[in-house]
């Protein structure tokens, strides 16, 4: 019932942290995966671990013209996709409210404009599945508005709308639409944080509420709990965040001296 077996999967962000954990665990159940990521070395040594059931397929899910290349490559290795998780993603902080909008548009190529591209090269193959889903992997920091995730936090509220808006457009046909929304992840995305993580979570952890979530064919996953429902209630009630939290989170204390 939790577990996702015997399926034709193609998982982005491969090669490491979150979307490494969900390879791991789900070659382990006889699943048929295509691995996509930038770095076809990485790819090729996680191949390793299943070279039957595992295919790689390296590509910037940021760049359209990479993509249409994948696309074919993809309709190669597999004429049908049951499950795509979009998982690829960057993140880059504003300090001090730069505004850079060359870092903006880095963020937002990878974590918004890689899932749309995601999706346009994997619809085909999934309308050849009788139960298809496409899952993409968001952030508990687009609940509310975080100090200094101008940038990520954008790029994660506008994939969120992007999510209800396909899962509105597909309202009367089968493809099932997944948001998923982690906490804090011990990846190398967030090994360089310099603040406190609460309620830190192992990438095998989260692969685990993943596989989960999917499997009972959930429209949002969100973890850890501990986490999600107190920013649920602060996103409801706003005026707290912005009063009690964001004043203890914000870096910049004069708009002169930032
Ligand atoms: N870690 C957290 O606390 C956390 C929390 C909430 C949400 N998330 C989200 O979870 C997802 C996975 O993050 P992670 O923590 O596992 O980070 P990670 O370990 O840094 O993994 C990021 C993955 O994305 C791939 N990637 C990055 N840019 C790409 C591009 N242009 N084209 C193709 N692949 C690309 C990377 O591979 P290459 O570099 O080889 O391309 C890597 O496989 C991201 O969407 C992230 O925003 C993470």
């Amino acid at each position: 019932m939790d577990e996702i077996r015997d399926k034709s999967i193609w998982i982005t962000g491969a090669s490491s942290g979150i979307g490494r954990a969900l390879v791991c665990r789900l070659a382990a159940r006889n699943n048929f995966i295509v691995i996509s990521s930038r770095s076809r070395g990485k790819l090729l040594e996680l191949q390793k671990i299943a070279p039957q059931r595992i295919r790689v397929l390296d590509c910037d899910v940021g760049d359209s013209e990479d993509m249409a290349r994948a696309a074919r490559e993809l309709a190669g290795l597999t004429d049908q996709l049951d499950l795509v998780i979009a998982g690829a993603g960057v993140c880059e902080y504003d300090d001090d409210l730069q505004l850079d909008t060359a870092s903006y548009r880095r963020v937002f190529d990878v974590n918004f404009f890689g899932a749309v591209n995601t999706l346009r090269c994997a619809l085909p193959l999934l309308a050849g599945s009788r139960a298809p889903q496409f899952a993409a992997v968001g952030s508990l920091s687009s609940v509310v508005g975080f100090p200094r995730a101008e940038a990520y936090g954008a790029s994660k509220a506008a994939l969120a709308y992007f999510l209800d808006a396909v899962r509105a457009d597909t309202s009367q046909v089968a493809l099932q639409v997944a948001h998923i929304r982690p906490g804090f992840i011990d990846t190398p995305l967030t090994e360089s944080n310099d603040f406190a993580m609460p309620f830190l979570m192992s990438p095998e952890q989260a692969a685990e509420r993943i596989e989960r979530g999917l499997a009972r064919r959930h429209h949002t996953i969100d973890f850890p709990r501990r986490l999600s429902w107190p920013l649920r209630l602060l996103a409801f009630f706003r005026p707290l965040w912005f009063r009690l939290c964001a004043p203890r989170l914000t870096r910049i204390h004069s708009l002169r001296n930032r």
